[in-house]
């Protein structure tokens, strides 16, 4: 038998196949571009396209935001439990705990069917926001606010953290962002969840799963690095010097490079433009100068493309967003595409389970305790 071709960190394999994202030309979930999208939609109407299929209608969207503000009221014993972590976890560890949760008072929680599958996903997507707004304040000696059926989940995000009611730029960059980060075809978390959800476990395990794998910051935790990045950096006349040294050193730069996109992430090209307008409304200019300098030093030195994580980290920064809430905001959107996901594995199930070259080493024989030196 001949050996299968290695791949180190799986690159260019065809793990699977999937009707919901396209990453050949741009980004497209079901089809439509994201540019499209986030120019258009609000991130309810998104998600109703990435786990349905279709767009939704006047009538499904109504239907669908009042399940969702339906499940913005989860059980108090959660955040009370959740309350009581150490107040030293991360709030991704946080999430991931959340997640698994929100499992126990799920009656449907070993349901793998489809419809059961979604209606849980509406429950997560609508409770991981709840928990982590709700423990971000309790870290700051604050009471959980009390969700807002007429604001957009967007809006309700934005109000649950701050509890101040967002203005319509605001909300609207929120949305974007949550579009953006919504589904990514075979990512690292994504395949997470495709692979635990293989064995015909549930889906809560799987967002789990996904949340782990989601929490490295080669991954989703990139966007948290960048802003250390800026504000180690500090000011845009220290940049240029920053960005050679860090270069020179061989430093991993946080917000650049990407598996696939190797000219661009459409997704960056798009945030950056609203980085740039919310930056003058909230007077951050200075930053985006800073990102501008450091951007095209990366670009030029080592054709290295930003990332969406690049301008995303900016973009909640000016929303007044503290750093740590930057991954598990990630969490709150990628659900949908986790979920989608899943669902999609399970529609036409095999357990994934690649083989692996063998490196150790040759048979060797049983040596006996005494006789081990
Ligand atoms: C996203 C990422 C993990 C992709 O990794 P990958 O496809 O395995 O690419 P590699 O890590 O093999 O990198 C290939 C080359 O580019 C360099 N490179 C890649 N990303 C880099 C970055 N952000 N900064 C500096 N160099 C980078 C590597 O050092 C390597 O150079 P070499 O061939 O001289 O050793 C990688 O680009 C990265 O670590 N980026 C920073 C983290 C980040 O922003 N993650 C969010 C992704 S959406």
């Amino acid at each position: 038998m001949t050996e299968a071709k290695y791949h180190p960190g799986l690159e260019g394999v065809i793990a699977g196949e999937t009707a919901i994202s396209s990453i050949a030309d741009g980004l497209r979930y079901r089809g439509y571009s994201i540019d499209a999208l986030a120019d258009h939609a609000m991130f309810e109407e998104v998600t109703y396209l990435i786990l349905y299929g279709e767009l939704p209608t006047v009538a499904e969207l109504k239907s669908f935001h009042q399940q969702l503000t339906h499940n913005l009221q989860i059980d108090p014993d959660i955040l009370e439990i959740i309350k009581r972590i150490p107040k030293s976890a991360p709030l991704m560890d946080v999430m991931r705990t959340g997640a698994s949760l929100l499992a126990h008072w799920d009656y449907e929680v070993d349901d793998g069917s489809r419809e059961a599958n979604l209606r849980k996903t509406s429950r997560l997507l609508a409770g991981l926001p709840v928990i982590m707004a709700a423990r971000l304040r309790h870290l700051h000696d604050l009471r959980p606010m009390p969700p807002q059926s007429e604001l957009s989940l967007a809006g309700n995000i934005l109000w649950l953290i701050k509890g101040e009611m967002p203005n319509d730029d605001e909300v609207n960059a929120m949305d974007v962002s949550l579009i953006l980060y919504a589904e990514h075809e075979l990512n690292a978390s994504t395949f997470t969840s495709r692979v635990v959800a293989s064995t015909l476990s549930d889906l809560h395990s799987s967002i789990t799963a996904a949340i782990g794998a989601l929490k490295g910051p080669l991954h989703g935790g990139a966007n948290e690095r960048v802003l250390d990045v800026l504000q180690e950096v500090g000011s845009s006349a220290r940049a240029e010097a920053w960005i050679r040294d860090a270069l020179a050193q061989k430093k991993r730069i946080m917000g650049f490079g990407h598996r696939v996109y190797k000219t661009g992430d459409p997704r960056a090209r798009y945030l950056k433009h609203l980085c740039a307008k919310l930056a003058v409304t909230k007077e951050h200019q200075e930053i985006e100068k800073m990102a501008d300098i450091i951007e095209t030093i990366v670009v030029n030195e080592k054709g290295l493309p930003p990332n969406l994580d690049w301008p995303s980290a900016r973009l909640y920064y000016y929303l007044g967003l503290p750093v740590e809430l930057y991954t598990p905001l990630f969490v709150v959107s990628r659900v949908v595409g986790w979920s989608a996901h899943v669902i999609e594995q399970l529609e036409n199930n095999r357990i994934i389970r690649p083989r692996s070259r063998y490196t150790g080493e040759d048979a060797r024989e049983w040596v006996p305790i005494e006789l081990r030196k």
